[in-house]
């Protein structure tokens, strides 16, 4: 009986993972999201499975991610097989602005990267954290945060991804994060890995057509930099091709393997799109 915990359940690919993850009818599909009810309401009449139970879960809240992982333990037994470090704060005034141009408002600036970090990578270790107990529990010890190419290096130098700098860089710090925790419990028998869904159509991705000025400029350059880096790359795929490549990633990857720490795309390498 496989037990999962998706944070970010309430949209997007957060709510893919559940839908696709509870199609198992021996599956625990818990989902944790900000507002319980509404997303009760939207498993409810989109999904309409027992085994999906919806817990609050504030990245931002401590208390919150503690309280959930109590509430996870009391129906998986205390154990848990897979974390999947979903929720993020994906969209911002900085999306599609590059650093300097952020400059010209410098306590906006501060206010936007605080408040990226703030969410994306102290909110993730303590998810992690509140979670470990219950990971060590499990039989497949999964724990696997979703990145974002976005704070890949190379790709950054070789296409001039200039914009999305706070975003990127809670995600990079993450990654670093997920290595650490590598570094120290792959030893248990513990995967940490950090997977990059792609270019997917949600809500954190945007409609050009609702965007002007130098927004537009910074959407229009990250798509011709992808067209460029990819000429196969037909635009943004589906949350559930992006859900099912990403757990082919999850289900061949091993800390055996070689696997724990890294930090991959959905085709489990670093092919970005
Ligand atoms: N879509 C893409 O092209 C793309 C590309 C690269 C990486 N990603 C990554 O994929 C993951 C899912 O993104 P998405 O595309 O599904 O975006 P999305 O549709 O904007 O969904 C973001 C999810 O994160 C949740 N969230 C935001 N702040 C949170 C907080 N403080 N605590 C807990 N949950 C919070 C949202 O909950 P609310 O409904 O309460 O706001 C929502 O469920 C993110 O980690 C994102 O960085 C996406």
């Amino acid at each position: 009986m496989p037990s999962y915990v998706v944070t970010g359940a309430s949209r997007g690919l957060g709510f893919e993972f559940i839908r696709q993850l509870s199609a198992d009818p021996a599956a625990i599909v818990i989902g944790l999201a900000r507002d319980k009810a509404a997303t009760e309401k939207k498993v409810a009449a989109e999904i309409g499975r027992s085994n999906i139970h919806i817990f609050h879960g504030d990245l931002v809240d401590y208390e919150s991610l503690k309280k959930a992982a109590e509430d996870t333990s009391k129906i998986t037994g205390g154990r848990l097989d897979y974390l999947i470090a979903n929720g993020a704060l994906v969209g911002s005034m900085s999306a599609y602005r590059s650093l300097s141009d952020l400059g010209d408002d410098h306590k906006a600036l501060e206010d936007d990267l605080l408040a990226a970090y703030k969410a994306n990578v102290i909110g993730n270790i303590n998810l992690i954290n509140v979670f470990l107990p219950l990971i060590r529990k499990g039989d497949v010890k999964k724990v696997v945060l979703i990145t974002s190419g976005h704070a890949d290096l190379e790709l950054v130098r070789d296409i001039k991804l200039y914009m999305a700098g706070p975003y990127a860089m809670s995600k990079a710090a993450m990654n670093l994060a997920i290595a650490k925790y590598h570094s120290e419990l792959g030893s248990e028998g513990i995967l940490f890995m950090s997977i990059s869904p792609g270019a997917v159509q949600t809500s954190g991705y945007t409609d050009p057509t609702g965007l002007s000025g130098k927004d537009k400029a910074g959407l229009d350059a990250m798509v011709s930099g992808f067209a460029k880096y990819a000429p196969h790359w037909k635009g943004a795929i589906m949350p559930d091709e992006s859900v099912k490549l990403i757990f082919e990633v999850i289900n061949k990857s091993s800390v055996e393997g070689g696997d724990g720490g890294s930090f991959v795309s959905h085709y489990g390498n670093k092919q970005w799109l």
